[in-house]
């Protein structure tokens, strides 16, 4: 164990059944839909780890159970060697905790309309009882606003600017780690640039660590050390970034390098992989990606492919050399 953080072996099952009464005179049976299954990877201290893929892929739970907001059914995360859901309560498991942070995807809806700035940003400090003194003005200077903006309410910011003020509040408790759930794909193309060149420069700045969440391979591409693809819950295939982008090795990544070919569609919609994404549910037996692959073989619908190392890359498809 050496990364900063280790995911092992975590799977997260959420129980979508109908009410009891409906299953009984219906006669349907439990429904458990496996949105995160035996996902592996470490991220090193000080890196950039992205992960990729299409919506419904498990990403934001990766996201929300690294940061304790969702509980994994199996499989733990360690944070620093400590695995958090075994630790007491106590101040250990608290400063752990107060390493981490997560900043979403919508930066109007995760601000509190009716609290000034100020407030917003000092929220994580003040609330145990920190020296709060200052702290949001320095705050929105780090992060390109200016110190008078404290005074303000959310409404009078543009979606950069919100999305700046989450990044400030983020960062108030002196994080090491921060989970970034699609930061920018909520922002006009204009200025998605400017808030991840903000980002990779304060990751320099104060040697942050980085889970990067993100559908689209071309918004991860300057940023990541290394890259994720998650294809119903499962880590399909995992590289260092040039290795990535310079040879894909599993089908799915390939597909979703070609509905986004070239850097000047940065940030614009893409046509979407083709092929339906399968049902959650009751997944396709064998490899997942089997219905949609223009690969597979007989044995891809029978035997679920195993994460194995080829090269630099790890990669869980049986065709892959
Ligand atoms: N609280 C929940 N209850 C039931 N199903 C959920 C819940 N959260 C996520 N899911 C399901 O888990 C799957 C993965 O969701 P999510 O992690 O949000 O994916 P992504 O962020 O990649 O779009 C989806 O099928 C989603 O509908
Ligand atoms: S295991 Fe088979 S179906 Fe799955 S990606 Fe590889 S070739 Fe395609
Ligand atoms: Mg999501």
């Amino acid at each position: 164990m050496s990364a900063l953080i280790e995911v092992e072996n975590l799977t997260r099952v959420f129980d979508v059944s109908k009410p009891w009464l409906n299953r009984v005179i219906e006669r349907l049976p439990k429904a458990l839909l496996t949105a995160v299954s035996d996902v592996s990877f470490g991220i090193e201290e000080n890196s950039v780890y992205a992960l990729v893929g299409e919506s419904g892929s498990g990403k934001s739970t990766i996201g929300k159970i690294i940061v304790g907001l969702v509980p994994p059914s199996s499989g733990k995360v360690e944070i620093d060697g400590v695995d958090l859901a075994t630790e007491p309560e106590g101040a250990r498991r608290a400063a752990v905790r107060e390493n981490v942070q997560m900043i979403f995807q919508d930066p109007y809806a995760s601000l509190n309309p009716r609290w000034k700035v100020r407030d917003i940003i000092a929220e994580p400090v003040s609330a145990r009882g920190g020296d709060t003194e200052g702290l949001a003005e320095r705050l929105l200077e780090q992060v390109g606003l200016s110190a008078q903006d404290a005074g303000k309410y959310p409404h009078e910011f543009s979606g950069g600017q919100r999305q700046r003020i989450c990044i400030a509040r983020a960062l108030a408790s002196n994080p090491r780690i921060i989970v970034c759930d699609e930061p920018t794909s909520a922002l006009d193309v204009s200025v998605q640039s400017q808030v991840l060149n903000l980002m990779s420069d304060l990751r320099e700045e104060l040697g942050l660590t980085y889970l990067f969440i993100s559908h689209d391979l071309t918004v991860v591409r300057h940023m990541a050390d290394k890259v994720g693809v998650l294809y119903l819950g499962t880590l399909v295939e995992e590289a260092p970034r040039d290795t990535l982008y310079a040879d894909p090795k599993h089908p799915y990544t390939q597909m979703l390098f070609e509905a986004a070919p070239r850097m000047d569609a940065f940030g614009r919609d893409i046509d979407p992989p083709k092929g339906e994404i399968p049902d959650a549910i009751n997944p396709p037996p064998g490899c997942a990606f089997h219905p949609r692959c223009p690969i597979a073989v007989d044995r891809c619908r029978k035997e679920r492919p195993r994460l194995r190392e080829v090269g630099k890359t790890r990669v869980a498809c049986h065709l892959a050399e």
